[in-house]
């Protein structure tokens, strides 16, 4: 860091009185004297540069002053451009400091995302065995099981893929990180995703005592896109929609065709839950962001779902839409590509 004081022309150049009185051209005392006659004449209503207050006064003739004057002229441009090259380098010095810290933090990013990707895939191969085990023990392969056991074995299996979800997630974020995100673009019908999204969101509504609805307008069932990522993100949002709803409330996932767009099907998600507050609508879309980050937080999850979210709908050449109130409920929609039945590769 640069701690040199800023230097300014007129701390570098003394003012006129002083340099006359450095050069042992005025004394002190008539340098006090021409301030005093500058100040009387100006009170007066008739305002007078130093110089000639000291003319008046006769202490200096007018040529020795004005040489005086031009030498402080000279003196003020060196200055200033002394000061203009110092200005100049402190303006390179902190474009490159910036483009360093620039150049670290991408760096960084990309370690992070190189992090996530390996202990990531790391996590993987232990879980899948794991899994494995305990699906061998579940089908009692191994042998029988009391109730018991397979309880106990139910709920570990269920942790399990939990585990491998959040793993899963953590691939394609650190993927998408990365810039290596990949979509497999094709016509698709959306009825068989909504029905497994929702058959799979089911049980948690329930158990959460919420209401969960799902409408498909009868002629906008294809659309052009990625299957697996856009079953991904309606899980997600139906995810978020349960979790952020008090028991009671309602949500919805509706597919329908966009009004002002015939080539675009609307997909919404919306629920009747505690909203978002306006000024922190962006925020929810940055990886690890939750708007309740303390311990003491009631929801689980990881920050990332929004991220991987709005990731793989601008992936599709679509944006994320959120529409909140506080306390009344949240709806997100996209647009996708609609297609015809006809095309399905
Ligand atoms: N439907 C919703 N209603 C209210 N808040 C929501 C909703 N969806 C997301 N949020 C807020 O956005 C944050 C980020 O969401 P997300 O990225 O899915 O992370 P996570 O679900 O792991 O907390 C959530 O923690 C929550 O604060
Ligand atoms: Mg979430």
């Amino acid at each position: 860091m640069n701690t040199q004081p800023l230097i300014s022309p007129e701390v570098l150049v003394p003012r006129l009185g002083e340099q006359l009185v450095e050069a042992g051209l005025l004394t002190a005392d008539q340098l006090k004297q021409a301030l005093e006659h500058q100040k009387h004449s100006t009170a007066a209503g008739k305002p007078i540069l130093l110089g000639n207050a000291i003319i008046e006064l006769g202490f200096l003739d007018r040529p020795t002053l004005d040489r005086a004057v031009t030498e402080q002229i000279l003196r003020l441009r060196a200055a200033l451009e002394d000061a203009n090259r110092h200005l100049e380098q402190r303006v390179q010095q902190r474009t490159a400091e910036l483009e360093e810290a620039l150049r670290k933090l991408a760096e960084l990013n990309q370690l992070k995302a190189n992090f996530v990707a390996n202990v990531s895939h790391e996590l993987r191969t232990p879980l899948t065995h794991i899994r494995g085990y305990l699906e061998l023990l579940h089908t009692q392969t191994l042998g029988p099981l009391t109730n018991e056991q397979i309880k106990a074995v139910e709920v570990a299996l269920q942790s399990a893929f939990r585990l491998q979800n959040l793993i899963e997630d953590l691939i394609l974020f650190s993927l998408a990180a990365r810039g290596e995100m990949t979509l497999t673009l094709k016509v698709i019908d959306l009825r068989p995703i909504v029905e497994n999204v929702s058959a799979h969101a089911r049980s948690k509504a329930e158990n959460r005592q919420i209401t969960l609805e799902t409408r498909i307008a009868p002629q906008v069932s294809f659309v052009r896109a990625d299957q697996e990522k856009i079953r991904w993100v309606l899980t997600h949002l139906l995810d978020n929609a349960i979790k952020f709803t008090e028991p009671g409330g309602r949500v919805e996932l509706k597919i329908a065709p966009f009004s002002e767009n015939p080539g675009l099907v609307n997909v919404s998600v919306s629920d009747t839950g505690i909203g978002i507050p306006p000024e922190r609508l962006q925020e929810i879309f940055e990886p690890f962001h939750q708007l309740d980050g303390s311990p003491t937080r009631k929801h689980g999850g990881t920050g990332l779902g929004l991220a991987l979210v709005r990731e793989i709908v601008e992936a599709h050449g679509s944006r994320i839409d959120v529409q909140s109130e506080v306390n009344r409920g949240t709806t997100f929609s996209f647009s996708l590509l609609s297609a015809k039945g006809d095309e399905i590769t």
